[in-house]
């Protein structure tokens, strides 16, 4: 394992330390929050857990559940006690942007029910402002997405369609992602405001005051930041 995927796993351990059994638990999607959902599956087998559900952020990380023994229920309106998920960015006061993985309206949709949402990341996520190493994921329709993207250019020039080869990206949800690049200066919630109010957009990657804490592992240890 290298020494960054040490961190990650570092920092899910710590995370799924607050699990109690019983927990209906929001299950994160990604390379970070992959080792969180391998420990619950270790714990439930270990018998450290029992009774706990999860609910998936998107089809990777059902399977992933699958595979571990973590018990999957769909989202439905209960609440869940605890989700647990990684981050792209992370800013000072806690808010993300989420979604290079894809999973970012699942994400959301999901994890705005958690009572506690946990963020798990290496050192590396950690910005002193959203948008200084990672574009913002933007979920948008497939029809029409060329007037939905130009749309969003008008005040969010310089991004892109998601095209890793010849066809777009294409999430669970079945829409593309336009990977717009965030101005120097910006309000947060309004340009979430605005960008929401786009016609075509299903939602961002931008999750605002949603996180309780953050921890966050570098070589000389796993750092908890609270809002
Ligand atoms: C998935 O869509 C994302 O929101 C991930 O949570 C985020 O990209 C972090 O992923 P890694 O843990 O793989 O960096």
């Amino acid at each position: 394992m290298s020494d960054l995927e040490a961190l990650k796993k570092e920092a899910a351990l710590k995370a799924v330390a607050l699990v109690r059994s019983g927990d209906r638990v929001g299950l994160g999607t990604g390379s970070t929050a992959k080792y969180a959902i391998e420990e619950l599956g270790r714990k439930l087998a270990a018998g450290e857990l029992t009774g706990i559900i999860g609910v998936s952020t998107s089809e990777a990380s059902e399977q992933l559940a699958r595979q571990v023994g973590v018990p999957t229920e769909p989202l439905d309106p209960r609440p869940l006690d605890i989700a647990i998920d990684g981050a792209d960015e992370i800013a000072p006061n806690l808010d993300l942007v989420k979604g290079l993985g894809g999973a970012l309206v699942r994400e959301k949709v999901t994890e705005v029910q958690a009572r506690r949402l946990i963020i798990i990341a290496d050192h590396t996520k950690l910005v002193g402002q959203l948008g200084e190493k990672a574009p913002l994921p933007i979920e948008i329709l497939k029809f029409g997405f060329l007037s939905t993207i130009d749309r969003l250019r008008a005040f969010l020039p310089g991004g892109q369609l998601r095209q890793p080869g010849a066809q777009p990206y294409v999430t669970d949800n079945g829409n593309y992602i336009y990977d717009a690049r965030l101005p120097d200066t910006f309000d947060p919630a309004e340009l979430e405001r605005r960008i929401k109010g786009t016609l075509g957009v299903v939602d961002t990657g931008l999750f605002l005051g949603m996180a309780e804490r953050a921890f966050v592992a570098a070589p000389d240890g796993v750092q908890e930041l609270t809002r």
